[in-house]
């Protein structure tokens, strides 16, 4: 079980909203928030593509936004011959607050091990960011059993050695890749039993207070009408949200929602 924290609602862009496009977006939730502010105990970050993190920055800055500025991944390397990568030293400059790392996108179009996450995970944590910990199974996994131990190996593959106040302050992230950009949310009780197979297993590796502490977003599909009911679960401590991110009113939605 988890302990009473801030929820956290993030809005991953994936390769969408170019600078001019991501400061409308962010201008039109800003429009929504002003109206009526976001509800206490809720937290919210964006994560546009790097190239307009600098233009929701100055948006966010100049105008005492209550948005957390995220990014979409980072380079494990400080700086040096790595063409075309962004390191996470230059993403804490722009004040990000949050580095998702390991998304299954990225894992399977480019990739990605979770040795190369664990290395993103020390990088972010090194710039004292937080990362968002992508996790999930496919749904042949799923189908075969295998989806408990594929989680648990890749929490444990990014989160294994650190201190319980590391761990305390990471953001893991279940998506179930079956339910990423298909329309198909998994269902509550689905969303609940992997989320607290996380929790059991950032206990397993940190304590129990580590654990408690930690907080477990589900991504996959969400929408208004899922949000509800999903933060209603008591190991699902916030959303990650794709598609309807991008689309301002349903993202405000998404974080006022309530069962
Ligand atoms: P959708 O909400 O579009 O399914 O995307 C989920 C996701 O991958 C967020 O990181």
């Amino acid at each position: 079980m988890r302990d009473a924290r801030t929820v956290l609602v993030s809005g991953n862009w994936k390769m969408n909203e170019n600078h001019f496009e991501a400061l409308k977006l962010v201008q039109e939730l800003a429009a929504l928030v002003r109206v009526a502010p976001i509800p206490e105990g809720r937290e919210v970050s964006v994560h546009p593509p790097f190239t307009s993190i600098r233009t929701v920055q100055t948006a966010v800055e100049t105008d005492h936004l209550p948005f957390l500025l995220g990014a979409q991944n980072c380079h494990h390397e400080e700086r040096g011959a790595f063409t075309g990568e962004v390191s996470a030293e230059m993403l804490a400059k722009l004040n990000v607050a949050y580095v998702i790392a390991g998304h299954s996108e990225r894992r399977a179009h480019l990739g990605e091990s979770d040795v190369d996450v664990r290395r993103k995970v020390d990088a972010i944590l090194a710039h004292g960011m937080r990362p968002i910990l992508c996790v999930g199974e496919t749904l042949e996994e799923r189908v075969a059993g295998a989806a408990v131990e594929k989680v648990r190996t890749q929490v444990s593959g990014a989160l294994s050695g650190r201190s319980g106040e590391v761990v305390g302050g990471v953001v893991v992230a279940y998506e179930p890749i079956w339910a990423i950009g298909t329309g198909e949310t998994a269902s509550v009780q689905d969303a609940q039993d992997m989320c607290a197979t996380i929790r059991s297993e950032l206990s397993r590796l940190a304590g129990a207070g580590a654990a408690a502490a930690a907080r477990i977003q589900y991504g996959g599909s969400v929408t208004p009408d899922s949000a509800g009911a999903l933060l209603a679960a008591p190991d699902v401590d916030g959303l990650l949200v794709g598609g309807a991110s991008l689309d301002a009113e349903k993202f405000v939605a998404i974080v006022r929602s309530t069962a």
